[in-house]
């Protein structure tokens, strides 16, 4: 594949690869469903796939928790799959990233049991985050807690705490110490050498605390001694040489929750990471005024943005657009206006498995089903994420949907038979169809543009914005609002009737040059 910044402007799609498709009939998404599928994410039009964690794991995270970096959980396949799905997502044209997950490995990692065995103060303790308690008044060596709830240290038998910013199977590496630089160096060469195109890295700002580990208050602010710590650069700046040395353009995208743009920017410097995903724009409200100010923001911070609806770790934008409306459904309308005011900006998208299917987030899974730890850890009172982790209905009349041949590890709902990815592909006004329009229409248009987009005057609570010929109107307000003037409708989200663009949409317009 050729050598262009693809990454700048690639419209992403993240495989959950538990709920994708099963090759196997065991109930779990694995490599070769992926690669069976292939067809149907070139026809979608995106041009690149990001997988979520496949390597050998407990599972008591997903996969998040991982015991060989360098392998292939037999769940998922093998490596010879995964060196098929390279060259078989290369043939469709494809690009293909990974996760790493370098904040913390598996407790079944053979590094952990190692310094499980090993006493306090050796070498292989020194890998991890272990500490004792120095003051008899306080149980944990500091007050820090893990994201998924409940305390981030765990004790062993010594006496002595390890630290685990999520779950207690998910100790986190020490970055400190220079042989876990030097083997996670290795294991990028590793999937590099393999054929990828790039990585996803999970909690890109965590990996290195503060010194002393002091107690802390909550949130991703510049005095967190737990996020964004200035050092961690230095290591996006060693795995960048990496990713330079290889042929073609290999490039890494960060996790990285931060309170400002101007925190996430600094991921993004010229010798560090490519991109880093921008959540503010999945953590606003559906508001014109909030919706500007992320667009803004992000733009004046970030010379290459990205752009983010939903993924695996939130509750999908539909089911979030329609909370607390008149009419929930709602939602998938202006699901749909807010693909295409992303699509419209200047960057790189990410769309999560499902949504091009209008998937709506399964808040009614049993609890017996349920397998995200931070349910568990808050006793059910989170539901957590498993629902929008739900298995892809792909076709038929009946669960499992064509996800595979032995069922499905969440149950999926029976409504879902009017969802799955067959009929859809059958019916022009489908979810599916549109996101083939939308993604088409930005295709058709991506020689064209220019990368810099400008404000338009806009009524109500409407947002007009212009890149070059193309002008993206949408209107997230309760009436409808007159359209700028314009030679055509590219596409729109719905109904444009004449001049007006009805309340909960969104249109593509090209004016003359
Ligand atoms: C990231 C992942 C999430 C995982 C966590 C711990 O936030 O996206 O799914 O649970 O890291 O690895």
């Amino acid at each position: 594949m050729e050598d262009s910044p693809w990454w700048r402007d690639a419209v992403v799609y993240e495989i959950y690869v538990r709920s994708f498709a099963d090759a196997s009939g065991d109930g779990v998404g694995d490599l070769a469903g992926i690669r069976s599928r292939l067809p149907y994410l070139a026809a979608l039009g995106v041009d690149a796939i990001w997988l979520t964690p496949f390597y050998p794991s407990p599972m008591a995270d997903g996969g998040y928790d991982v015991a060989d970096y360098r392998d292939v959980d037999p769940l998922f396949g093998s490596l010879a799959d995964f060196d098929a799905l390279v060259a078989d997502a290369h043939a469709h044209g494809l690009r293909l990233m990974v996760d790493i997950v370098p904040n913390h490995s598996s407790s079944a990692h053979p590094w952990f049991q190692k310094a499980l065995a090993a006493p306090r103060g050796s070498e292989e303790r020194d890998r991890y985050m272990f500490r004792d308690v120095s003051d008899d008044a306080r149980q944990e060596p500091n007050n820090w807690v893990s994201v998924f709830g409940g305390p981030a240290w765990t004790q062993v038998a010594d006496g002595q705490w390890y630290l685990h910013l999520f779950a207690p199977e998910q100790p986190d590496f020490n970055w400190r110490n220079p042989e876990v630089r030097q083997e996670f160096l290795d294991i990028l060469r590793f999937w590099l050498d393999r054929g990828i195109d790039g990585f996803r890295i999970d909690v890109a700002m965590g990996l290195i605390k503060a010194p002393g580990l002091p107690d802390t208050d909550p949130g991703f602010g510049a005095k967190s001694p737990i996020w964004s710590r200035p050092e961690v650069h230095d290591i996006y700046r060693d795995w960048r040489r990496v990713l330079d040395s290889y042929p073609g353009v290999r490039a890494a995208v960060g996790e990285v929750w931060t309170d400002s743009a101007e925190d996430l920017a600094l991921y993004v410097r010229p010798d560090e990471l490519h991109q880093s995903f921008n959540f503010a724009w999945l953590e606003a409200p559906w508001s014109a005024t909030a919706f500007r100010k992320v667009i803004d923001e992000t733009l004046r911070a970030v010379p290459a943005p990205t752009w983010v609806l939903s993924n695996h770790d939130v509750v999908r934008h539909t089911t979030r657009y329609g909370e607390g409306a008149p009419d929930p459904s709602v939602g998938l309308a202006r699901g749909h206006a807010a693909l295409l005011a992303m699509l419209a900006l200047p960057g790189s998208a990410y769309l999560y498995q499902g949504e091009e299917l209008g998937l709506p987030e399964v808040k009614n899974l049993p609890p017996e089903a349920r397998q995200d730890p931070i349910f568990f850890r808050s006793k059910g009172e989170v539901l957590g994420r498993d629902g929008c982790r739900v298995p892809i209905p792909w076709s038929g009349t009946a669960p499992p949907y064509g996800f595979g041949t032995g069922g499905s590890w969440l149950p999926q709902p029976v409504e879902w038979a009017g969802l799955t990815a067959e009929r859809q592909a059958a019916d022009p006004s489908s979810t599916l169809a549109f996101y083939r329009r939308a993604l088409a229409a930005r295709r058709s248009l991506r020689e064209t543009l220019p990368d810099a987009m400008a404000w338009l005057e806009a009524p109500g609570d409407a947002l007009f914005f212009s890149r070059g010929r193309l002008i993206c109107a949408i209107n997230c307000g309760t009436d409808p609002v007159r359209l700028p003037p314009h030679e055509q409708v590219l596409i729109s989200s719905g109904l444009v009737d004449g001049q007006d663009l009805p309340p909960d949409t969104a249109a593509w317009l090209l004016t003359v040059e």
